[in-house]
């Protein structure tokens, strides 16, 4: 049985904002473009609470129902009991479904009209990459892709430390974990490859999240996670570490610390 690595709550919630802020609406429209009148089927992959249903149930006009597939129960019983309304405002069903991606069959999407995911992509594997690709080809849904790291941050003011706490996390980000080799910053590149060969049209654009002096308690908490996951990637960095985030604190405290975490959406459609 594939072991993931756990997202907390607490951690989904903080983001929330800057997620639903970074996410592309153009890549929104060229989904809706290609959707029907409905009622519509979305399967949401690595769904966490469903906040991806609550951003982007309401930009699509058409009935829908979602298929909230995650394997971790624990943050499926954290969604908001609140309805979720379409475009039109109407109540959107949902259902949840306990699986993980190495299980996915290729004929998951079938009957569905399209698959997305947010903040999944490079925490998964290349094979877990290629089931979801062989499935939507398989079922022909349209598939969006929100919020994968890119790899790029960008700390104002920086320091050369920045790009060595950088590659550290970077790296982290693409280790092998329980037997696993994740994506980290190479998953969009990956999974839009996969649905070029199959012949598919593909879109990206870069979607980061700029956090400036307001988003101190993100900044700080993204911050504790990129240098806590570089010592752990490089151990040799620790003894930099704890003068490093002291720094970035003050810097936060005073307001004159703004952080920019690169992210990638990419679309993917049959031609
Ligand atoms: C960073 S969270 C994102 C959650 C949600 N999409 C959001 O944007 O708030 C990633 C989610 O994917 C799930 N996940 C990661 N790898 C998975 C896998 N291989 N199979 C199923 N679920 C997975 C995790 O349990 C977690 O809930």
């Amino acid at each position: 049985m594939t072991v993931l690595a756990t997202v907390s709550a607490e951690w989904l919630t903080l983001r929330g904002e800057a997620d639903a802020r970074a996410r592309s609406r153009t890549l929104v429209d060229e989904l809706a473009h290609r959707l029907g009148d409905g009622p519509l089927i979305v399967h949401d992959l690595g769904s966490g609470a469903g906040a991806m249903m609550r951003w982007l149930a309401p930009q699509l006009r058409a009935p829908q129902r979602w298929v909230l597939h995650d394997a971790d129960p624990q943050i499926l019983g954290t969604r908001d009991p609140s309805p979720v309304l379409d475009g039109q405002g109407q109540v959107v069903g949902s259902q949840p479904s306990i699986e993980q991606l190495d299980d996915l069959g290729r004929d998951a999407f079938h009957g569905g009209s399209a698959v997305v995911a947010s903040a999944l992509l490079d925490v998964i594997t290349e094979n877990e990459a290629r089931l979801i690709v062989n499935a939507c080809v398989s079922a022909g849904t349209p598939a969006l892709f929100s919020l994968s790291v890119s790899g790029q941050v960008l700390l104002d003011p920086g320091y050369q430390a920045d790009e060595h706490f950088g590659a550290a996390f970077n790296d982290h980000q693409r280790r092998v974990a329980d037997g696993r080799r994740l994506l980290g910053p190479d998953a969009v590149r990956v999974v839009a490859r996969m649905f070029a060969t199959a012949g598919w049209s593909v879109r990206e654009l870069d979607t980061p999240w700029r956090l400036g002096p307001d988003e101190s308690t993100l900044s700080a908490e993204w911050l504790a996670g990129w240098v806590g996951a570089a010592v752990e990637q490089r151990p040799e960095l620790d003894s930099a570490a704890d003068r490093y985030l002291a720094l970035r604190r003050t810097q936060l405290a005073a307001r004159s610390l703004s952080v920019t975490v690169g992210h990638r959406d990419v679309i993917a459609w049959p031609q």
